[in-house]
């Protein structure tokens, strides 16, 4: 048996409908109805992404080192709004059970005849770290059945990216959507510098043989002193994006709404607008020139390099490729060899990150020969944004949530068009003389695609340039 919302009783999917109005991604077909007797989700209209499914759960999704966990396949399937009748189903399903099958900001609208213990459960869901009681149980308007027991309603929202206890690889911060009418209506993101036992935590995962004196005290240095940096020039960064940008691109990255200091002045708490995730699919193709384009403005007109562009760190929001955790960013032009903490924190950054070290990787066994993208291996270089974001727009299927949400086909006509492409970015014919040496390049040559020209030869592009040596770190450029 399937329940979808025509199983629903009318008076339940009228009120689901009515409560949900206001959620701009809301669409009666995109609602979750909890089935009782599949002991899980059905989702009522749209098509579940069995392809998506598949990769989460047979740990496929490129650069992971771990096959991802049973919730993260079930993440692949997430729905934003679930509805549970609980009269119907005789069920009320425990929040360990929603929380992997909402997304992050998804909510759960219970529905009951029993107003106490509706009380009661909502309570439940109200004291658990990764829930927000939006609307405490609330009587749902009476039809012309007066003699039928009212209904009671309470609408639940899931806050945390991840379960107590949930370590994951694709992020650090304690992130989660909060409301606080001093920062506007609705949801806003607080991204804060996690606590010691959740740092430890996850270390210990990731290095089981240490011992739990040398995890506290490296715990203790990244708490105390290395993330409370990160998180304070990442709200200078917003700043900075929010003054340097185009009007029209402003939406298209995080905008710092407030902060909360500690007493040495670094930023323990931000405040930012939620890009939230989108449902409707875009294609690989517009992805990539949606990302090329935001890019070469950040770096071109704000000045700004972001050196940590995995597919992590982008949103789809209200059509439009976004970027947001400009925690490691740089200015160009900055040198952080002024500030010695500084510069050790980014010297270590360069031998560790993810980036860093797929470029060494590359370089070493000849998949990388452009001089532009080999001088920058191990700098603070605008070229480290170019090579990464190049290697994501071909292959972009590494982040779980924004997987379903590009179009991708394998060995299609778009993704060969782009994966060739690329390639003339990375191993150019001639490597002193790259045609590709920005992100604007890179996105002249994806509208030569678009337009049908001649892949890889789009108008304004630089073939021929002759390409300077970079600098030598630690000055960004
Ligand atoms: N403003 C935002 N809008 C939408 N989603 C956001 C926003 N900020 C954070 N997120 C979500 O939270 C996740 C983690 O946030 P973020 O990338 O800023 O921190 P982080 O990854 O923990 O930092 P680090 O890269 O240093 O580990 C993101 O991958 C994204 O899913
Ligand atoms: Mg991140």
């Amino acid at each position: 048996m399937t329940a979808t919302t025509d199983q629903l009783a009318p008076a339940v999917q009228k009120l689901a409908r009515r409560v949900f109005a206001g959620e701009p991604l809301f669409r009666p077909s995109r609602l979750g109805v909890w089935d009782a007797q599949l002991a899980s989700l059905q989702g009522s209209g749209e098509p579940i992404d069995a392809d998506a499914q598949a990769q989460a759960a047979h740990g496929r999704a490129a650069g992971r080192s771990q096959g991802p966990t049973e919730e993260e396949a079930l993440a692949a399937t997430a729905q934003d709004f679930l509805v549970v009748d609980t009269d119907a189903v005789g069920e009320w399903p425990a929040p360990a059970d929603v929380f992997p099958r909402l997304t992050w900001g998804g909510q759960l609208l219970l529905v009951a005849r029993d107003r106490e213990r509706l009380e009661q459960v909502a309570k439940r869901y109200d004291r658990h770290d990764c829930f927000d009681l939006e609307t405490p149980p609330t009587p749902a308007r009476r039809g012309l059945k007066v003699w039928v027991p009212r209904r009671h309603y309470a609408l639940i929202r899931r806050v945390t990216l991840l379960a107590p206890g949930q370590h994951t690889d694709r992020s650090t911060f304690d992130v989660r959507l909060v409301r606080d009418p001093r920062l506007g209506p609705g949801y806003v993101v607080r991204k804060q510098v996690p606590t010691h036992r959740r740092v430890a935590g996850r270390l210990h995962e990731r290095y089981p043989d240490a011992t739990a004196d040398l995890l506290l005290a490296r715990a203790t240095k990244l708490v105390n002193k290395v993330f409370p940096v990160f998180l304070t020039r990442e709200a200078g960064f917003l700043q900075v994006l929010a003054k340097e940008l185009p009007p029209e691109y402003r939406q298209r990255v995080p905008q710092a709404l407030g902060m909360e200091k500690a007493a040495d002045g670094t930023v323990k708490r931000l405040y930012m607008t939620w890009l939230r995730m989108d449902r409707a699919p875009m294609d690989q193709l517009d992805f990539a020139l949606q990302a090329t384009e935001l890019l070469s403005v950040v770096h071109d007109v704000a000045k700004v390099i972001h050196l940590d562009l995995r597919l992590d760190n982008m949103v789809i929001s209200d059509g439009e490729v976004c970027f947001i955790d400009f925690g490691s960013s740089v200015q160009v032009g900055e040198n952080v060899a002024r500030n010695p903490m500084l510069h050790s924190l980014f010297e270590e950054m360069m031998n560790t990150s993810q980036i860093q070290r797929t470029m060494g990787r590359m370089k070493d066994t000849g998949r990388l020969t452009s001089d532009v993208l080999l001088s920058a291996h191990g700098k603070m270089d605008r070229a480290v944004d170019m090579f990464y974001l190049s290697l994501q727009i071909t292959h972009p299927v590494t982040n779980p949530e924004l997987r379903h949400l590009i179009q991708y086909k394998k060995g299609g006509v778009v993704a060969t068009a782009i994966k060739e492409l690329v390639a003339q970015i990375l191993r150019p014919p001639d490597p002193e003389r790259p045609q590709y040496i920005s992100a604007a390049d890179v996105h002249r040559g994806l509208q030569g695609l678009a337009s049908g020209k001649a892949k890889g030869k789009g108008k304004g592009s630089r073939r021929g340039r002759k390409i300077r040596r970079a600098e030598p770190a630690p000055t960004a450029r």
